[in-house]
């Protein structure tokens, strides 16, 4: 790839755009957070930590990165709407959603061990979020001509993938169902609606599980994996970044895998 001889002056891809980030303090909503204040953007993380927010904040603020960050649980619609109302009034436009906010959120895995609580949060966390966040951004991506939602799948919603248990599968399956039908939805309005389904990325707790795991166990990820390794974190991150620019203009509706091959779509 050429360099760009004046890096000073390089075009920025995000530059004058805003983009609100749910799940944004955690591993890989922070790591796109970074990537696209990088970019040239501004970002709102929405997180229900709010240890996590401060330090995720803090963490950008330190890399002389702008970013402002607010409590913001995804299930309730009311929180959203209030929080995302702040983020246009504050930046004047929002262009991306990145709903990151969700995953297994702790839950056991095997069918024996879920209670029905364990569901509904899994449910309400990952897809309810999701679609509070989607609704309560496209009345602002309407009124300014268009925006671009990235909604979180995962192998486990592609896959009958043995790592995660039955309520994360469906709750990441069903997001499929809500991007398709979103993105039908709102096509007209110039807004484009995309999931990303990462394989398994070692994010924070996520890393130590893998690393408590045996040799045997771990060659046994790595083996159903054909590019034969665990990615790095920024792996994911530019194909969320892809989806969220102008670079994927003519996309909507898609699942981008992102997982070395471990599941192929037929
Ligand atoms: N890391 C992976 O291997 C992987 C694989 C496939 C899919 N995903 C998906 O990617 C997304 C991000 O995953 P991650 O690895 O960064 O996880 P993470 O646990 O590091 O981050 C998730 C963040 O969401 C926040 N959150 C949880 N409940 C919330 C709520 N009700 N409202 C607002 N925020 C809430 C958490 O506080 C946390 O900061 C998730 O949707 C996950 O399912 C991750």
């Amino acid at each position: 790839m050429s360099e760009n001889p004046n890096p000073e002056t390089a075009p920025q891809r995000f530059t004058g755009q805003v983009a609100v980030i749910t799940g944004g303090a955690g591993g890989l909503g922070l790591a796109i957070a970074e990537a696209f204040c990088n970019g040239g953007g501004r970002v709102a993380l929405f997180d229900a930590n709010p240890e996590a927010v401060t330090t995720g904040t803090q963490s950008l603020d330190a890399m002389g990165l702008s970013a402002y960050g607010e409590c913001v649980d995804v299930r309730d619609s009311r929180q959203v709407q209030e929080a995302m109302a702040r983020v246009a009034e504050r930046f004047g436009r929002i262009d991306s959603l990145i709903a990151a906010a969700g995953g297994s959120l702790g839950t056991p895995r095997d069918l024996e061990d879920i209670s029905p609580e364990d569901l509904d949060l899994v449910i309400d966390v990952n897809i309810k979020g999701t679609y509070h966040c989607s609704a309560a951004v496209v009345p602002y991506m309407r009124t300014q001509g268009g925006g671009s939602i990235v909604t979180f799948s995962s192998i486990g919603g592609r896959s009958t993938s043995p790592v995660t248990g039955i309520p994360y599968a469906a709750a990441k399956a069903g997001i499929l169902g809500l991007t398709r039908r979103l993105a039908r939805e709102v096509g007209p309005d110039n807004i484009r609606v995309n999931a990303i389904a990462p394989g398994l990325f070692l994010t924070g707790r996520l890393q130590g599980m893998f690393d408590a795991m045996s040799d045997k166990d771990r060659n046994e990820v790595l083996d159903s994996i054909p590019l034969h390794r665990m990615p790095d974190i920024n792996e994911c991150v530019e194909p969320v970044l892809f989806l969220a620019s102008d670079a994927s203009s003519y996309i909507t509706g898609v699942v981008l895998d992102v997982n070395g091959g471990r599941f192929m779509a037929g």
